[in-house]
């Protein structure tokens, strides 16, 4: 992947859509730890289809209608390791995540009504995807993502980005405010951050990682 994405916006930003994204170009020169072995990474794939890429209690929710229908697109976020070599980056993931238009109204209505607000959607050594209800007031904690990397995309109400520097101290960088639609990316080597809703309305994101499981 020669051109990638990056987030750059400044504090307080509110951000519709893909403004917010410059494009520039990048290199995945301290993605060494996702490099891996090419070998493990195509027994991966071979062993991964279609049927047995969800989660079987997420393949459950889905059929139930309990979470929205999003086989379409995991599955081409699994197959952006097919059309990418490693060190894979989540960037890779963008333009699938472009693509994602707004989830059918009745099925987020559904899905708010889910007691559960955490649903691993995915999770192997490649990629984890893990949709999430942000109830109001709801903020994860302070925690960063190596290697290659998150990138999350908003998909009901407001999400609020908190980054921070990554030392022992993390000191705030900037605030964004993400309306559903926009998309954002992180690694540890542009800080750490904490996501939530302090707003009053509830959100949905989906959040795509690679690797998949931390070693
Ligand atoms: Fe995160």
């Amino acid at each position: 992947m020669k051109t990638l994405l990056n987030n750059t916006s400044n504090a307080s930003n509110i951000i519709n859509g893909f403004t917010g994204f410059n494009r520039v170009k990048v290199t995945n020169s301290s993605n060494e730890n996702n490099s891996g072995s090419k070998f493990h990474f195509s027994t991966i794939k071979t062993a991964i289809t279609g049927e047995n890429l969800l989660k079987p209690k997420a393949n459950t929710e889905m059929n139930l209608g309990q979470i929205p229908n999003l086989r379409d697109v995991c599955l081409n976020l699994f197959n952006t390791f097919f059309i990418n070599d490693a060190p894979y980056s989540a960037l890779q993931f963008v333009p699938i995540l472009e693509k994602l238009q707004t989830i059918n109204q009745d099925q987020i209505r559904r899905f708010l009504l889910n007691p559960e607000t955490n649903h691993v959607l995915i999770q192997n050594d490649l990629i984890k995807v893990v949709l999430i209800h942000w109830k109001p007031g709801k903020i994860s904690s302070i925690h960063g993502h190596p290697s290659g990397g998150c990138v999350f995309k908003v998909l009901q109400g407001q999400v609020e980005e908190l980054r921070y520097t990554t030392d022992a101290s993390p000191q705030l960088l900037s605030s964004s405010t993400y309306m559903a639609g926009s998309m954002a990316y992180i690694d540890d080597r542009m800080g750490y951050h904490a996501v939530g809703n302090p707003f009053n309305s509830p959100a949905v994101s989906l959040h795509a990682y690679t690797p998949g499981i931390k070693k």
